[in-house]
């Protein structure tokens, strides 16, 4: 038996990798692709979930850092640069260090989470705190790649959504078709992007029959592409998509367009209960920015725009020991205490509730 090759070894007739081509792989990709009951049933929708937090370094980023790494290094590069809002610096630092060459990633400070800060200084990146936020660093980062001998691997280099566009062919093989509906989540609308570029590939191809409708949610303090303007100073508990000026808008806005798609905002309070209800119900843990996948299709089955029996899948992209906290926080706001007990087996027996078998 073999043991899956990362994306680009599955998928090399699909992507721009020759020969001359250096695999930098950490198995990327192959992800699960889970049937959810919990969702199905509130919704009447036949719901699946994608769960990208089960690629290696816990998010959907390593499909497209393991191809714009290799390509790096196929042309020469010895460091790469990105900004990033916690999971793109996470992933580039592995596949950089992987590769054994160099990644500097620019970061707002204090405003990652966590396990993402951890990652990138495990992997040995350099990795600075810059005084601004996730627009600002883009700009450097930019800035630095254009001017300075290191290679962006950003969303903006093509090779990223080239390797990312791999989770949709992914769908269409386990569904045996496209879906009706593709929820998302949206920060820069690189994936997003590159989900439709691999589902318009996979209908070309013949292999699928439709295009799904490519429904796209943004957090309500950061929705520039829902209200149709940059936001100065973005802001969500959901750090990953704290996002006010996108990359990708163009190419979202022209893939909602072909797919007769969506974009809309969701609050705060419904991301957590989303992240509640797929944590509780569903049995996957994710970081608060993967739950707004949930809550748009919540929100969309309440407005009545999804029909009975269509088929759903949603993206969670990031995995959810990243960013642990919000778990910890009750419905009501309140920190969740644990119970604490005595070594006593029957003071323990009691608190479960469990009667003594007779
Ligand atoms: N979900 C998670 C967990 C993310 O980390 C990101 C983006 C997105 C969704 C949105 O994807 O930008 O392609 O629309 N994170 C980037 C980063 C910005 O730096 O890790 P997008």
């Amino acid at each position: 038996a073999h043991q899956w090759r990362g994306v680009l070894r599955e998928y090399a007739d699909r992507l721009d990798v020759t020969d001359a081509t250096p695999i930098i792989t950490l198995g990327e990709g192959g992800t699960p692709l889970l049937p959810a009951p919990a969702l199905s049933a509130r919704t009447g929708a036949k719901v699946w979930v994608k769960y990208e937090g089960m690629n290696p370094t816990g998010s959907f980023k390593d499909r497209g850092m393991t191809m714009a790494v290799s390509k790096a290094v196929e042309a020469g590069a010895k460091a790469v640069i990105c900004a990033s809002t916690g999971n793109t610096s996470a992933s580039a630092a592995a596949y950089a260090t992987h590769a054994g060459i160099t990644a500097a990633v620019l970061v707002p400070e204090g405003k990652i989470a966590m396990g993402k800060l951890a990652q990138a200084i495990a992997h040995n990146a350099q990795l600075l705190q810059v005084q601004g936020n996730f627009d600002d660093c883009l700009d450097i980062a930019r800035d630095l790649a254009a001017n300075y001998p290191v290679h962006l691997v950003n969303s903006v280099n093509n090779d990223r959504i080239e390797g990312q566009k791999t989770a949709a062919f992914e769908v269409v093989e386990v569904l045996e078709d496209a879906p009706d509906f593709h929820f998302i989540p949206v920060g820069n609308a690189g994936n997003y992007t590159a989900y439709f570029r691999g589902y318009s590939e996979e209908l070309e191809r013949g292999v699928s029959t439709k295009l799904p409708r490519m429904f796209g949610f943004q957090a309500a303090g950061s929705a520039p592409i829902v209200t149709g303007h940059v936001v100065k100073n973005p802001d969500t508990i959901a750090s990953a998509i704290r996002i006010g000026n996108p990359a990708s808008w163009e190419l979202a806005i022209a893939a909602r367009e072909t797919s007769n798609g969506y974009f809309g905002a969701i609050s705060d309070d419904k991301i957590l209960e989303a992240h509640r209800i797929l944590s509780a119900e569903v049995g996957i843990f994710v970081e608060p920015a993967s739950a707004i996948s949930v809550a748009g299709l919540l929100e969309r089955a309440d407005a009545g725009q999804i029909p009975a029996g269509a088929t759903v899948v949603l993206t969670v992209t990031g995995h959810g020991l990243k960013d642990p906290q919000w778990a910890l926080r009750a419905a009501d706001g309140s920190d969740v205490q644990p119970t604490v007990v005595p070594v006593d087996t029957a003071e323990i027996a009691g608190v479960l509730g469990l009667a003594k078998a007779t």
